[in-house]
């Protein structure tokens, strides 16, 4: 069975207020996708709005080319685990996961397999006969996610899952979501706002801005190739250097930045040439640092070191170049620096990459 989830010209207006301009997007069945985002973007509305707990204003949603809009979230299959989408506490582990299916209908040695089978996957069978008082916050968090898997659904909603675990907890459960997605074959829709867990997880990342599609791209795609300046931004750490393109040569551009002269890849901006004015990111991992000038055609420029970092494996060091700085992020130990040190910066001719500026996407 294939579940292949469209949303066409999805809207959401409360009021005057546009919640959610009207969106695209195509999810393949089995997908995992991550909606990530700053705080009031529209994620929580996205996914409201496939549950069915939230009603377009206009658009529509498609499941395996069936309109489901109009269906009520009871209708519609689909497994969901909300951040405080509290568990019940006056059952056990094993009646909480189980709900789902006498919800349905389904009892007794028919419900029974289906139990044991989502308390193994979500490593619960020691738990079963506890309440949920008894367990941690990460053992809920497996409940919930069990009991949203249990009846075997076609789509599973996730809204910031773990923002209430400790950090070292959610870990362990970026790695154990991902090992159960691939278990269970189901498409897997996540909300957070956490960049490293929907990098780590997700088949494909959808960045939201103020209601918009700003970029979806799988992670690394997103990583290396970022379309906007908010996403080169918003994902990870970069430079970015501002200036008038000079030429442009083999999906290359020159570009005259203050105090910095850089070549950049192209990008997407490719209608950009000699005279116009360009953003490019540069990525602090991309940065090279050296005592005296490089050979070679690098991308060079000369600054004083103003700021040491110290981040366990590497060190983030910034450098003024003339007025502008500039952060590169080296391993540890592979330069002794100190702050005011001169020094020489390196970047191959593409490590940059030209993006649509900030205010232009507004
Ligand atoms: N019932 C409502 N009435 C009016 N405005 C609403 C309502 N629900 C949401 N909004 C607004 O819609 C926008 C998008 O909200 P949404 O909950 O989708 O954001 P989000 O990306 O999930 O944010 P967060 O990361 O904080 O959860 C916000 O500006 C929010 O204030
Ligand atoms: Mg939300």
């Amino acid at each position: 069975m294939k579940h292949n989830l469209v949303l066409s010209g999805l809207e959401k207006r409360y009021g005057d207020f546009v919640a959610l301009h009207e969106t695209n997007l195509d999810i393949k069945a089995g997908e995992f996708v991550t909606l990530l985002g700053p705080s009031g973007s529209g994620k929580t509305t996205i996914l409201m709005s496939i549950a069915g707990f939230v009603a377009p204003s206009s658009g529509r949603i498609l499941l395996d080319g069936q309109d489901v809009t109009g269906l009520p979230p009871e209708r519609r299959n689909f497994g969901v685990v909300f951040q405080g989408y509290a568990l019940f506490p006056h059952l056990t582990v094993h009646d909480n996961v189980g709900f789902p299916l006498r919800a349905r209908g389904i009892r007794g040695d028919q419900a029974r397999p289906k139990i044991e089978a989502a308390l193994d996957m979500a490593q619960l069978g020691a738990f079963a006969k506890r309440f949920p008082r008894q367990l941690s916050g990460g053992q809920q968090q497996r409940v919930a996610l069990a009991r949203s898997l249990v009846f075997g659904p076609e789509l599973l909603l996730l809204d910031e899952p773990l923002s209430a675990l400790d950090r070292s907890l959610r870990k362990d459960f970026q790695s154990e979501f991902k090992a159960i997605h691939r278990k269970v074959g189901t498409t897997f829709i996540y909300v957070t706002h956490d960049q490293e867990e929907a990098l780590t997880m997700s088949d494909r990342i959808v960045i939201l801005d103020k209601g918009r599609i700003l970029q979806s791209a799988p992670p690394s795609e997103l990583y290396e190739r970022p379309a906007t300046e908010f996403v080169a931004g918003f994902l990870g750490k970069s430079n970015f250097l501002r200036g008038r393109i000079t030429r442009r040569a083999d999906g290359l551009a020159e570009l005259d930045a203050v105090d910095l002269a850089s070549w950049a890849s192209v990008g997407r901006q490719t209608m950009l040439g000699a005279g116009d004015h360009a953003v490019a990111a540069l990525r602090p991992e991309k940065i090279r640092l050296h005592r005296t000038e490089p050979s070679g055609d690098a991308c060079s420029a000369r600054g004083r070191v103003t700021e040491l970092t110290y981040l366990g494996a590497s060190v983030e060091v910034t450098l003024a170049v003339g007025e502008t700085r500039l952060t590169a992020t080296i391993g540890a130990g592979a330069i002794a620096l100190a702050e005011g040190d001169e020094i020489v910066a390196s970047w191959a001719p593409d490590a940059a990459i030209l993006v649509e500026p900030k205010q232009a996407a507004a």
